[in-house]
């Protein structure tokens, strides 16, 4: 008897052969960065505003490929970390008991997360290297940490211990709800290469599985954790939202790749400063959409029906 035919239907859960069929993992081939890519404009321009500003124009064709190929480089590095350092951190403390309460079919899912981000991560990294060796550019730097992963961290420091599990859940699924709309949206984008878009469009396949399972799991952990911990989670969660959500408005990156571009300090600050309110405008948009979404996700899986936590909420100046 063969016993990997044939199985009885009730066998298999749905989330199962969902994954099976459809994860990237078991069924995208390898994304290779062609030759002819080298010189190429891999990153959006529209996600980079530098690149459209006379003085980097003037710089010519590589000058802004240059300027564009960093900002892939950080992108990617930022997906790394988020997945290697978050993602699979909580995926493995719901398998392992850490998060308590998951049932064995979840952590079953749990596991295909940790394989999936394990993925997207190599992914990353592979077409990282795979542009350094075309191209030559090595990047500026490479990032010890992104903005989410800066505000849990503060969140920790504020928070007892005895929820950061908790939170933790909570903040991945903000995380994992905020990366599928922004990969869909990035994927968009017309004028990135084409190895950068599959990138974007094979990790966000993967993503919307993802986002339910995260938001399924909070729901129902939600709804379990001791009033205790919904009064000190949700008193915080308003400012976390707000700091989660805040970028560099220094930009301290911008300006290491305009010096790496060759621009002296006074050209630097020229640059940033003729770019800076659309850089701030773009920045807002951004995050108020981001957080009408992440307050709806939050809405849907029960978190503002708790009442002091709705409170909090209003009291920060959030319309509901
Ligand atoms: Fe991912
Ligand atoms: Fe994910």
């Amino acid at each position: 008897m063969n016993a990997i035919v044939e199985p009885n239907a009730k066998q298999f859960f749905d989330s199962v052969n969902k994954w099976y069929a459809g994860a990237t993992v078991r069924n995208s081939p390898r994304i290779i960065v062609p030759e002819a890519a080298n010189g190429e404009f891999t990153y959006p321009r529209s996600r980079q505003i530098l690149s459209e500003h006379p003085k980097v124009q003037e710089l010519g064709y590589k000058g802004v490929a240059y300027v564009l190929t960093q900002s892939a480089y950080q992108y990617m590095y930022e997906i790394g970390l988020l997945e290697t350092r978050f993602v699979i951190d909580c995926s493995l403390n719901i398998i392992n008991n850490v998060i308590t309460g998951a049932s064995e079919e979840e952590k079953l899912d749990a596991l295909t997360v940790v394989i999936d981000e394990g993925y997207h991560a190599h992914v990353a990294m592979d077409y990282i290297i795979q542009m350094k060796t075309l191209s030559g550019i090595e990047p500026l730097e490479v990032p010890q940490t992104n903005g989410n992963l800066s505000a849990v961290k503060r969140a920790f420091e504020l928070l007892p211990a005895h929820v950061h599990n908790d939170f933790q859940l909570i903040s991945v699924t903000l995380a994992e709800h905020t990366l599928t709309k922004d990969l869909i949206s990035i994927g968009r984008e017309k004028d990135a290469s084409a190895a950068f878009t599959k990138v974007m469009t094979d990790h966000v396949s993967d993503e919307g599985r993802h986002a339910s399972y995260f938001a399924k799991m909070m729901k129902a952990h939600w709804a379990r954790l001791p009033e205790e911990h919904k009064q000190i989670i949700g008193s915080m969660l308003p400012a976390y939202l707000d700091d989660y959500l805040a970028a560099d408005e220094e930009r301290d990156f911008d300006r290491k790749i305009l010096r790496a571009s060759g621009f002296s300090e006074a050209q630097v600050t020229e640059i940033i400063d003729d770019t800076q309110a659309q850089f701030l405008d773009n920045l807002t948009s951004y995050v108020v959409t981001t957080k009408a979404n992440l307050v709806k996700l939050l809405q849907r899986t029960g978190v503002l029906d708790h009442a002091p936590t709705r409170a909090a909420f209003i009291q920060h100046g959030v319309a509901l």
